[in-house]
């Protein structure tokens, strides 16, 4: 197994950087996606500070279906253009939400997410599935956030379908 140190303090750029090299460690010659999801969840899980919900969501027939994940139970199907992960993939684009609560059709899994994060996961330049992440906090994702985890999303977007 990986031997996985990284401090959650550090400034965001040097964690996103760290946590690019693990992810794409972690995901090197596993084909197996749902493996990869589920170790990808776990380790911005363990090492992003202030999140109540970090998974994936798979694109399938034409809707979202739950995938592997960290946190409370959720929803297991969202329509392509519902809610934020809905918006991501009719989009295409990251979705970066201050409020959920002023986000028109924002579903609330979990009545404690005040924020929120959707990263479109393209594969031959289809969406194949989005990562989402929740936090408790108002705000909490900045640029650099966002940033980051779309430059680890697309490190490592060929082991996620
Ligand atoms: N809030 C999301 C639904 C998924 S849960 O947050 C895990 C949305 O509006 O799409």
């Amino acid at each position: 197994m990986l031997d996985i140190s990284i401090d959650p303090d550090q400034p965001a750029a040097e964690l996103y950087a760290d946590l690019t090299s693990f992810a794409t460690a972690l995901v090197d010659g596993e084909p197996d996606a749902i493996a990869n999801m589920a170790n990808i969840a776990a380790l911005i899980w363990q090492y992003v500070p202030g999140l109540n919900w970090a998974g994936f969501y798979r694109v399938i027939d034409e809707e979202l279906v739950l995938g592997p994940f960290q946190g409370k139970t959720a929803c297991i199907r969202i329509a392509i253009g519902a809610g934020v992960c809905g918006t991501a993939v009719a989009t295409g684009e990251v979705q970066r939400v201050a409020d959920v609560h002023a986000f028109p059709g924002h579903i609330a899994c979990d009545a404690d997410s005040r924020s929120e994060l959707v990263v479109p996961v393209l594969k031959d330049d289809k969406v194949i599935a989005v990562l989402d992440l929740d936090s408790p906090r108002p705000d909490r994702f900045g640029v650099e956030d966002e940033a980051g985890m779309v430059r680890l999303i697309g490190a490592i977007a060929n082991a996620l379908g």
